[in-house]
């Protein structure tokens, strides 16, 4: 494994962007020095179990990596750790840890990047869009409402990302009504790219299904429960495609992850 680090790091801003979805930048130079895109942090959320906290970190995706020792996460409240995340402030303290797991692998070769992701599957999007300036892309985004794809114009807007923006929401109300893998399947007539995706699983499932009838290579990054992510504990095991064995395989989203190829996996 990579360095890893240990750092209690101040929250720099926590903005509210859309519906139960935040922004939350940290300073964690140590770790923005070396992490990549697709790699996650583990998150002590508030106050340990004995003040009636998460006993356990949460894992989050690198939404960006800043230049001046800034990381940032795009992140969802769903529980009890998120709600914990909400309310912090500027100036207050949270323990991570962190680079973990495998992130994008970014040689292309001459390949054109397709990135499509799904609702807050964008958290590891941006950073991986900024290290693939200066190749040729299409950025496929698909939001459940327009205030989202909103959002995520604000995001792009602030990011240095010059490829195409292909944006689609499922309430149709000011962008294009539909799921996400629609455009990119149409992109996809046009010829093979490498394509990045991150977002629900069906959603990945059926990316995994237009690369391989496009004949394009495809990494996914996989959300898995986590209990440790450090790979000690087996609670993020992926199920892969083994063929020609008998007995299931399986990975740990942790540490042989979250980045998968999508033929690699068991859809
Ligand atoms: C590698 C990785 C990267 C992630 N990156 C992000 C990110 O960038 N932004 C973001 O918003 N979320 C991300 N997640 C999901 C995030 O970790 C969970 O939403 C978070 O742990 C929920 O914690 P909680 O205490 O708020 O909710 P809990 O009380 O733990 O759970 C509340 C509900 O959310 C569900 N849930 C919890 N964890 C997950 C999970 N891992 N996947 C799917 N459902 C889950 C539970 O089943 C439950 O229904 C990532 C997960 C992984 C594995
Ligand atoms: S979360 Fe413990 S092994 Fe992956």
């Amino acid at each position: 494994m990579a360095e890893v680090f240990i750092k209690v790091c101040p929250v720099l801003e926590n903005q509210r962007l859309a519906e139960r979805t935040f922004l939350m930048r940290l300073q964690a130079p140590e770790i923005a020095a070396v992490a990549k895109p697709g790699q996650f942090i583990m998150v002590q959320t508030g106050p340990g179990w004995r003040q009636g906290g998460p006993l356990l970190r949460r894992p989050f995706s690198l939404h960006r990596l800043g230049p001046s020792g800034e990381i940032s996460l795009l992140y969802r409240v769903v529980g009890m750790g998120t709600r914990l995340m909400e309310r912090m402030d500027p100036g207050d303290k949270l323990e991570v840890v962190g680079p973990l797991g495998r992130g994008f692998n970014l040689h292309l070769g001459d390949t054109q990047a397709y990135l499509a992701a799904g609702g807050i599957g964008l958290a590891p999007m941006i950073a991986l869009a900024e290290a693939l300036t200066g190749q040729p892309s299409k950025f496929f985004y698909g939001a459940r409402t327009s205030d989202e794809v909103d959002a995520f114009l604000g995001l792009l807007g602030q990011a240095s990302y010059a490829g195409e923006i292909i944006v689609i929401s499922e309430d149709g109300l000011r962008f294009p009504k539909g799921m996400v893998t629609e455009p990119l399947a149409a992109a996809l007539k046009a010829g093979p790219a490498s394509i990045f995706a991150c977002g629900p699983r069906p959603m990945l499932a059926q990316v995994a299904v237009l690369a391989r009838e496009a004949g394009s290579p495809a990494q996914v990054s996989l959300e898995a429960h986590m209990a440790c992510g450090l790979g000690a504990c087996l609670s993020c095991a992926v199920e892969l495609a083994s063929s020609g064995r008998d007995e299931p395989v399986y990975a740990r989203a942790c540490v042989e992850g979250p980045v998968f190829s999508a033929e690699e996996v068991r859809w």
